[in-house]
């Protein structure tokens, strides 16, 4: 199976799961732990949610984590405020990356975007340098885009 056949079937699954579901929590649950299986070399899959202009730490699957993060701030806090995507081949290189797991090497934070503002933000590391390109990157994106939907 190639990468844009592995995301269809993974984009495939997470709509099972969260079709029919309007809880955020639950579907954040089961997209970081449906994702932290599928997903090779990664050691931390999970959601912060924008709260008082805050990032506060969601559902996730890893070791533990900071639970808040200022706006701003960090890989997340960056996505959070730009409302852009961060893929970050080399973790070590972004200037204020938040190490909550000295393993991470690599990673990409999808924003989430519900009537045009940023609700929360999904966050996937790896522990290998560049693991994330641009199928990743779109595969992971709609995802978010499948979320959202439920959101609206
Ligand atoms: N590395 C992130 C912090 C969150 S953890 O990776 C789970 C950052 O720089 O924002």
């Amino acid at each position: 199976m190639n990468k844009a056949e592995f995301y269809l079937e993974l984009q495939g699954q997470v709509l099972a799961l969260i079709a029919d579901e309007q809880d955020i929590i639950a579907n954040m649950a089961n997209i970081s732990a449906l994702l932290f299986d599928a997903l090779e070399f990664v050691n931390w899959v999970g959601f912060y949610r924008v709260i008082d202009e805050q990032l506060v730490l969601g559902p996730f699957q890893g070791k533990v984590a900071c639970i808040r993060i200022p706006l701003g701030k960090g890989v997340c806090g960056t996505a959070a405020k730009t409302g852009e995507t961060q893929r970050i081949a080399d973790v070590h290189q972004f200037s204020g990356h938040i190490a909550c797991d000295v393993s991470s090497n690599a990673e990409i934070v999808v924003p989430v975007i519900v009537a045009g503002k940023v609700v929360a933000v999904f966050d996937i590391d790896s522990i290998n340098l560049n693991r994330f390109d641009d199928q990743d990157q779109l595969g992971i994106e709609t995802i978010v885009k499948h979320l959202e939907a439920c959101m609206v």
